[in-house]
């Protein structure tokens, strides 16, 4: 598992450096100082490294092999090429003397020979460091013959672990509690592991831990036992526009990626640090619309984020007559239950749903919206309709992309953006304006989010598809159903 350069940055053997590059390659897993270091050297605990010879002689990669290979590559042509003459990273030997059983023997010989760690070139010429005068039982066994006791090394990212500052306080304290080692590592690995797997209701099987894990972003169970139909009566008398009922709906549900299915409604962490503050959620009539459904929540004893689902819902209703299925039991989250730090990347940058584009970036806003629709799991035809939907109903970032009055659901989006007796120009990298074409008359104007339903020949069919006089009931029927696929991406609870 080699997530940073083992020879320090660009080979430079330098730990302090290799710390930096550990530092900000582990953050990213949202992996602390200590977890990187149980990580690191439980891991390390185990098994070798392989650079018995020149690199050069190491064929393709599995891939690009000949089809006898049947699928091996990385044919090795120095000695037999496996065993003790195996090359891989290139860094040769085990780091501890016993590097099939679980020890502190690790943290036992980076502390041995804290001064006396020597730089040395493996028979591969890598960078790697090796106690200047090893004890026999310093050494290891040889990969073939454990009678033959060869040196143990430790690379330049584990000498960071005693050499910078922080990574040296923790591997201190877990070589002199090895205890506390064993328990810092069976968690960090349960986290390296379990991470992209979501939350704990998709877990299967006996072996599950009862304990609930911040990173696991639990959320209490909530009510599945009141009254619906009532709740749904008092949002619609709660003074909230349509738009402000399905735009919060959706930036609760729509942070769910499948990726590794954080995110989602439940938990309503909507209303708490970071997500209350995102630019995308529109703090201020976020805090009106909170303001307002929370009361109604605790009236009826539903949880805040069936609610916030359940108002999307009204919107909807009352935006096309049509009914649209609720299930109940989505559970509020508190700060407590909440990563602040690991939910900021959930961060929605770009949201062509609501028109929201945070800055310019190189990517442009058509191919980011493209990738909040796979990470939704939702189809072509799925994102179309959304988009479509959610603008007849007004939601945008500001009047982009609304060309009717915002309390209907209807395919409006389409028939107007398709109409021919406009043209368009660009305003901005992100804008543009609808002029008429012999009047010369501004008349609407939209974003790349919205053009990109014209402009491109699969989503202009399917756009045409929905803008056909005799598709009315199905766009809202389709509507209506990828919209319960997001209110529902997260209710792994319910599946
Ligand atoms: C600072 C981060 C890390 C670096 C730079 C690093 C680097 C390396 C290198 C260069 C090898 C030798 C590969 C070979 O030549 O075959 C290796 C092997 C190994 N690493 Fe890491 N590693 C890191 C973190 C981890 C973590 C977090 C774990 C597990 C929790 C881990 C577990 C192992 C194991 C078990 C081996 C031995 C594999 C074998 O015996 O074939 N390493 N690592």
């Amino acid at each position: 598992m080699i997530y940073v350069n083992p020879e320090g940055p660009n080979a430079n053997p330098d730990p302090l450096l290799s710390a930096q590059d550990i530092r900000e390659t582990f953050a990213r897993m949202a992996m602390n100082d200590a977890e990187t270091v149980a990580l690191t050297a439980g891991g390390h605990t185990f098994g070798k490294a392989h650079g018995a010879g020149d690199a050069g002689q190491v064929g393709s990669e599995p891939e690009g092999s000949s089809i006898e290979e049947q699928g091996f590559g990385w044919a090795n042509t120095h000695g037999s090429g496996k065993g003790r003459d195996t090359i891989t990273s290139g860094i040769e030997g085990a780091w501890t003397a016993n590097p099939t059983q679980w020890d502190n023997g690790y943290f036992d010989l980076l502390f041995k020979h804290e001064d006396s760690w020597k730089l040395v070139k493996s028979p591969a010429g890598a960078n790697q460091w090796t106690p200047a005068n090893p004890d026999p039982e310093d050494l290891a066994p040889d990969a073939e013959d454990a009678s033959i006791k060869v040196p143990t090394m430790m690379t330049t990212a584990d000498m960071a672990m005693i050499r910078d500052p922080e990574y040296r306080k923790i591997s201190k304290r877990f070589h002199e509690n090895p205890d506390e080692f064993a328990d810092a590592f069976a968690r960090a690995w349960f986290k390296l592991l379990h991470r992209d797997m979501g939350p704990k209701a998709r877990y299967l099987g006996p072996d599950v831990p009862d304990e609930d894990l911040i990173w696991q972003d639990p959320v209490p169970a909530g009510s599945t036992s009141y009254d619906v139909a009532s709740l749904k009566e008092a949002i619609k008398g709660s003074g909230l526009s349509i738009a402000e009922m399905v735009e919060t709906a959706w930036a609760s549900a729509s942070t769910f990626r499948g990726s590794d299915m954080r995110g989602g409604a439940n938990g309503a962490r909507i209303r708490l640090a970071p997500q209350k503050d995102w630019a995308a959620n529109k703090p201020e009539q976020l805090a009106k619309v909170l303001a307002a459904l929370t009361p109604l929540a605790e009236a009826h004893g539903a949880s805040i984020a069936d609610t916030i689902v359940l108002a999307g819902n009204t919107g909807i209703e009352m935006a096309s007559g049509v009914e649209v299925a609720f299930t109940p039991g989505r559970g509020d989250a508190s700060d407590a239950h909440t990563d602040v730090d690991s939910f900021a990347v959930l961060e929605p940058v770009s949201d062509g749903f609501r028109n929201f584009l945070l800055k310019n970036y190189s990517v442009s806003p058509e191919e980011m919206m493209l990738d909040k629709a796979q990470l939704l799991g939702l189809t072509a035809p799925e994102m179309t309709v959304l988009v479509g939907g959610l603008r007849s109903m007004g939601v945008s970032s500001d009047d982009r992309g609304i060309f009717s009055d915002g309390n209907t659901l209807s395919s409006d989006f389409f028939t107007t953006l398709l109409d021919m007796n406009v043209k368009w120009k660009a305003t901005g990298s992100n804008s543009y304006e609808a002029h008429d074409r012999s009047s010369g008359e501004l008349v609407r104007r939209a974003t790349r989010y919205d053009l990109v339903f014209g402009s491109n020949s699969q989503l202009r069919a399917i756009a045409e598809v929905y803008a056909q006089d005799d598709n009315k009931d199905k766009f809202v029927h389709d509507f209506i159903s990828a919209w319960n696929k997001v209110m529902n991406a997260d209710r792994f609870d319910v599946a």
